[in-house]
């Protein structure tokens, strides 16, 4: 079977690279994203739990009229829009993401104070050092590979005094309801689970995330788990919600016949779940605000 061989090939690479030392080398097992303009539209259409997790973040961030704000990967940019609310006329949002789809619907949001540009955590060479009052990351964080380089980066561009925000995806050893079905669905098709087919590799326990920002040189002002619950309304809404969540990685790698055999077998466990309010989906968040001193 075509799957099994790349885990067999998987395997091999994870023995040689974990006795080569080189652990980390092993992210590079992220399947590259895989966007178009149709799964961007539908990240606009499904992502209201993004955006009720991000405007929460914005509280604990004290962003004030005047301040000057990047939102970095802001996705389609609904949360940047609510975000030049806050900083008003006299303030500015930037947003950036590194999908040129998900920008292109952005821009549609523009106008004085609030603008967009295609560019990712990997490159914030273009802001110059001390220019933002404030930097968040809503569900982004776990997407990024290099998070130590986008910290420090982060941290160079903050005014002394300035604020980050992130909120990322919780590493827990419970598996919610629905990621649960999944994993039986994966199972049932290809016979095992192989790592990084539903989620990204890159989420982190409290401890992890608060390390990192320490050792960036944040103060850390907050730390919280944040345990949102939100209702899909049926089983096509949670695999859309789960394909634009991830720029379509989801079940990537695998062939497109065994692709559909587990979402046919993943729909009908879903139905099971269906009530009057929807399908349940768990999406348990670290929200971490960190101060760089004055
Ligand atoms: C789940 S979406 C969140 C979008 C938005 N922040 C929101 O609240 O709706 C994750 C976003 O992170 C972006 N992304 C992935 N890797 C990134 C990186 N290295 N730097 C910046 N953004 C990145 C993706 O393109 C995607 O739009």
């Amino acid at each position: 079977m075509r799957y099994s061989c790349s885990v067999k090939a998987s395997a091999v690479l994870l023995v040689s690279l974990c006795a080569a030392g080189s652990i980390g080398s092993l992210r590079a097992a992220l399947p590259p994203p895989r966007e178009s303009a149709e799964l961007a539209a539908q990240y606009e259409a499904v992502s209201r739990p993004q955006f009720v997790q991000g405007r929460e973040l914005l509280s604990l961030l004290s962003i004030e009229p005047g301040d000057v704000v990047l939102d970095l990967g802001c996705g389609t940019g609904r949360l940047a829009e609510y975000t030049a609310k806050l900083v008003g006329p006299h303030g500015k949002v930037i947003g950036i993401d590194p999908s040129p789809y998900r920008i292109a619907i952005a821009k549609r949001r523009e106008r004085s104070g609030l603008s967009f540009e295609v560019a990712g955590s990997d490159d914030l060479s273009s802001f110059a050092s001390g220019s933002f009052d404030r930097v968040y990351l809503n569900y982004v964080f776990h997407w990024i590979e290099n998070k130590a380089e986008a910290l420090r980066e982060i941290y160079r561009i903050l005014k002394p005094g300035g604020r980050l925000g992130i909120s990322t995806g919780l590493k827990s050893g419970q598996p919610s309801r629905v990621r649960e079905l999944i994993r039986e669905s994966i199972r049932e098709v290809l016979g095992n689970v192989p790592p990084n087919l539903f989620l990204s590799p890159f989420r982190m326990t409290r401890k992890e995330l608060r390390d990192l920002a320490e050792r960036a040189g944040f103060r850390i002002v907050d730390l919280r788990v944040f345990p949102l619950s939100d209702y899909a309304k049926d089983p096509n809404e949670v695999i859309a919600f789960l394909s634009a969540s991830s720029s379509g990685r989801f079940l990537s790698g695998v062939g497109d016949a065994e692709r559909q055999r587990i979402i046919a077998s993943l729909k009908e466990k879903l139905s099971r779940l269906e009530t009057g309010r929807g399908i349940e989906m768990e999406h348990p968040a670290i929200f971490l605000v960190g101060e760089k001193p004055r």
